[in-house]
């Protein structure tokens, strides 16, 4: 049995995925389930937001580069053999880290390699494509219920290669037109993934080779920052958010919307958060989720009853992710 690995993924960047995997990992950790959270974006802001620079320095120090992803899988990529072991960085008793690293994208120009070679029953190719689940799997075996992935803003083989690792793909969306046409490219780049993956598969050559089944079942959309003023949202963004789940269902699920279809009403919608505003760089300051901030953080007065909205919020959006991937929260 696999642990089942939850991929948040959206080719437009900054619409705040790596702040709702950050949230998500604690929250989950916080209703005992033990979480792997995986930083596949080179760009490292989830294990920036989980670990301080001091610490990072350390994971990265030299060419030592055993503790992060990539270390995992650079002797694949000289050639001098399989997948590592990463440290895992504990950063509490029910969530762990797998680093990221910059040098994660030298790693892409192998993976986009050894797609077609695996056509061709080549079994490098395939412990090349498998590498990613099988670090995950290795790393979470025996310990975690759950692997989260926080992955960069692209459709390049790096992401390819995660998203084939993944057993769910939760969508983040922000109410904007470059979200929405991230979501036009991104569904079918899903579609022929998993299609390619299947017809790959077949091919493996090594009976002791187990690869990832790919079947990267689409969660839902989340519509993120959507700002509200005084209860109400801000014209520009009501015509972006209401073309949201029509364009998922055509894109994503690859069926007609249902008449009538909105934000509100869509099954697929797991969650519309506010801009937390404030509350976003107090909880970077003092290192911890928004919805653990204290008095004693800076967060006074009307903080306080936003600090406990948030925890009801992020345990609601919990709760969903968990009965939509066969999670149990305490
Ligand atoms: N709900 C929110 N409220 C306020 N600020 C947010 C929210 N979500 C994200 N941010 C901020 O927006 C920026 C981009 O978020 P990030 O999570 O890094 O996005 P992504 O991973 O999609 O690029 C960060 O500075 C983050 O602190
Ligand atoms: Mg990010």
């Amino acid at each position: 049995m696999s642990v089942p690995v939850i991929t948040f993924f959206n080719n437009k960047g900054g619409v705040g995925k790596t702040s709702m995997i950050y949230h998500l990992s604690y929250m989950f950790a916080d209703h005992g389930l033990r979480v792997l959270a995986a930083d596949l974006d080179p760009q490292c802001n989830l294990t920036a937001a989980f670990i301080d620079e001091e610490r990072l320095e350390e994971v990265l120090r030299g060419n030592q580069r055993v503790r992060t992803i990539y270390g995992a899988v650079q002797p694949l990529k000289r050639g001098t053999g399989d997948i590592a072991d990463p440290s895992l960085e504990e950063i509490n008793d029910n969530l762990r880290l797998i680093a990221g690293d910059l040098a994660l994208s030298s790693f892409e120009d192998h993976l986009a390699e050894c797609w077609p070679k695996c056509l061709a029953s080549d079994e490098r190719a395939f412990r090349v494509m498998s590498a990613f689940w099988r670090v995950l799997q290795k790393a979470a075996t025996n310990w975690a219920d759950v692997v989260l992935i926080d992955l960069g803003p692209n459709l390049g083989a790096t992401n390819r290669a995660a998203l084939i690792a993944s057993d769910f793909v939760v969508i983040p969306l922000s109410p904007d037109l470059f979200s929405l046409q991230g979501l036009e490219n991104l569904g079918p780049a899903l579609k022929t993934w998993r299609a390619d993956w299947q017809e790959r598969v077949p091919r493996n050559p090594a009976s002791d080779l187990i690869l990832p089944p790919g079947k990267i079942v689409p969660v839902g959309y989340m519509v993120l920052r959507h700002s509200i003023r005084l209860d109400r949202p801000v014209k520009a963004y009501e015509k972006w958010m209401a073309r949201i789940p029509e364009t998922y269902n055509r894109a994503v699920l690859d069926r007609p919307p249902a008449p009538d279809i909105n934000i509100d009403n869509d099954n697929d919608c797991i969650a519309k958060l506010r801009d937390y505003r404030s509350l976003m760089p107090l909880a970077q300051e003092a290192r911890k989720p928004m919805f653990f901030l204290k008095p004693a953080d800076g967060a006074m007065g009307a903080h306080i009853h936003a600090v406990q909205d948030l925890y009801k919020d992020f345990l609601r959006l919990a709760k969903i992710i968990a009965g939509r991937t066969g999670l149990k929260l305490e």
